[in-house]
């Protein structure tokens, strides 16, 4: 989609559909579209009165101008309670109008700045929430589609309408921002939606290295016999049941010195939780193609942060392997001496994931990071706990956790926090290991973060479970049904406001 921003009035611009918004328990058009309703002889007006349109969130109406302005038609978007009113809305109210737009099989859409009036936040939040809401809003996966859908059309140009010229070096900042980091959530949407006979950790290092192409960005990529020499036994047990060779993945970002302490990222990358020898049901099973949601957002947050060009060192980690029963897998009972040289008693196989974050957190201390930010499809009981609508956060460090709240209100991605306290790490211990990988039924996530927690030392961390998030069940206004790509502004969030900090 090519998204433009330009200087106007909405009765003034040339396009297919005219966007605006429009707030509930409001009986007249709001005061900013008087002129053009007067050139509509009253449409707006009556539409309200008539209760077409009443401007809940998300409800539409579409109407045709018949030559009164240039623009051939309007949509209402509701926009919800005035008072109510927040960035998510915004972003949820063109997500809506995107895919009406696309549903008449228009080629273009204009939007005022929806919301400005009412929010206190920036032009530039608004605009990067506008284009994030739109992309997003259109999203498909079609990779694997051999015959023509009509759902094939596409919007194919926004325009952003300015009216007050002060805001347009912010619009422009916004969108491009916006741009960015859809596209960022979008392609984390691809790599999971890809199945896993696909999206094995060998085309993990092939995407990987596709993101090297930007600049400022270096790929290592250590095989299985680098990570035998370096002893990474957390992720060489995991890969043991698989065919397909395990991959650990380094990517390093400098848009500031090399001898800057790095923000270090590292991302769960199991393309494929079958559970092990502690095989899972079968049911719903065939989603464990996104138990990689996690490397792959690592992934994307590099690129963003290499194509925003941010003046920081991010470093993404990405250990990479199949989680597969076989007769080389490894057993309920095995013990697994991990990079860190702390002892592991593996009781159940399909508590993977913390094995090999435990090789990337320890790998990521060995950099002397800023901090570390971990992000995993971790436990079901992470699912249990929260919902669809919030990421688990656990983490040692108060500054750290609270700019991942902010980031998490701004970006719509928001996280809860869970404790953290050491008499959890009680439920992990082993009568013949340093610790055993499961802790029992009660505070699953917790017992989860409590593992990881022994891997990273005194960094700064924090401990982002997705496995709430990463998968939608149901059709919302910018995130359609399967994989979300929740994570992933909510992390390019974080690196903005890095940089603005930097700045201050
Ligand atoms: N990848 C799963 C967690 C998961 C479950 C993510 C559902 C998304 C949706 C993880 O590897 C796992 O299997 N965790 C186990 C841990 C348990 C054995 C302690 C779980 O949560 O059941
Ligand atoms: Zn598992
Ligand atoms: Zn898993």
């Amino acid at each position: 989609m090519n998204i433009q921003v330009k200087p106007g009035k909405p009765e003034e611009v040339t396009t297919d559909v005219l966007i605006l918004g429009g707030y509930q328990d409001e009986t007249e058009p709001m005061a900013s579209v008087h002129s053009l309703d007067r050139r509509l002889g009253g449409l707006l007006t009556e539409l309200r009165r008539s209760h077409e349109f009443e401007g809940k969130l998300n409800q539409t109406a579409l109407v045709h101008t018949r030559g009164a302005i240039p623009a051939k038609r309007i949509l209402l978007v509701g926009l919800g309670k005035k008072d109510k009113l927040g960035l998510d809305h915004v972003r949820q109210a063109m997500g809506t109008a995107i895919k009406r737009i696309r549903q008449i099989g228009a080629p273009s859409g204009a939007a005022v700045l929806l919301g400005v009036d009412q929010l206190a936040s920036s032009i530039v939040a608004i605009a990067q929430a506008m284009v994030e809401g739109a992309l997003l809003g259109s999203y498909r996966f079609t990779a694997y589609r051999t015959e023509p859908s009509d759902n094939d059309k596409t919007v194919k140009r926004l325009t952003l309408l300015v009216e007050d010229s002060g805001h347009l070096a912010d619009a422009k900042e916004g969108v491009r921002r916006g741009h960015v980091a859809g596209e960022a959530t979008a392609y984390v949407r691809d790599l999971c939606n890809h199945p896993a006979n696909v999206m094995t950790p060998t085309r993990m290092v092939a995407e990987a290295k596709s993101v090297a192409k930007e600049r400022g960005v270096r790929l290592t990529v250590l095989d299985r016999r680098q990570q035998e020499k370096l002893g990474m036994g957390g992720l060489l047990g995991v890969a043991r049941g698989s065919h397909e060779p395990p991959q650990f993945i380094i990517l390093e970002y400098t848009g500031a010195p090399k001898k800057e302490r790095p923000i270090v990222l590292v991302g769960k990358t199991v393309t494929f939780d079958s559970g092990g020898i502690s095989l899972k049901p079968s049911e719903n099973m065939e989603q464990m193609k996104a138990d990689m949601t996690g490397g792959a957002e690592v992934l994307a947050t590099v690129r963003a942060a290499a194509r925003l060009q941010l003046p920081l060192h991010v470093i993404g980690i990405l250990p990479a392997t199949e989680n597969m029963p076989g007769g080389r897998a490894m057993k309920p009972g095995d013990i697994l001496t991990m990079l860190s040289g702390k002892t592991v008693e593996v009781q159940n196989t399909d508590a993977e994931g913390r094995l090999i974050l435990a090789d990337g957190l320890a790998y990521a201390t060995r950099l002397k990071p800023a901090c570390i930010v971990d992000v995993a499809t971790l436990t079901g009981a992470c699912m249990v706990a929260l919902g669809q609508f919030a990421i688990g956060m656990l983490g040692n460090d108060e500054p750290l956790k609270s700019q991942l709240k902010t980031a998490g209100e701004q970006s719509g991605e928001r996280v809860w926090e869970m404790p953290l306290w050491d008499e959890y790490f009680e439920q992990l211990k082993s009568d013949v290991a340093d610790m055993r990988n499961i802790g029992g039924r009660p505070a699953g996530m917790i017992t989860a973060a409590m593992f990881l927690s022994k891997f990273v030392e005194e960094y700064p961390w924090v401990h982002l479970d997705i496995a709430s998030t990463d998968w939608s069940t149901t059709e919302r206004p910018y995130i359609g049904k399967g994989p979300t790509g929740i994570g992933t502004r909510l992390l390019i969030q974080y690196l903005l406001n890095c940089v603005d900090e930097k700045g201050r």
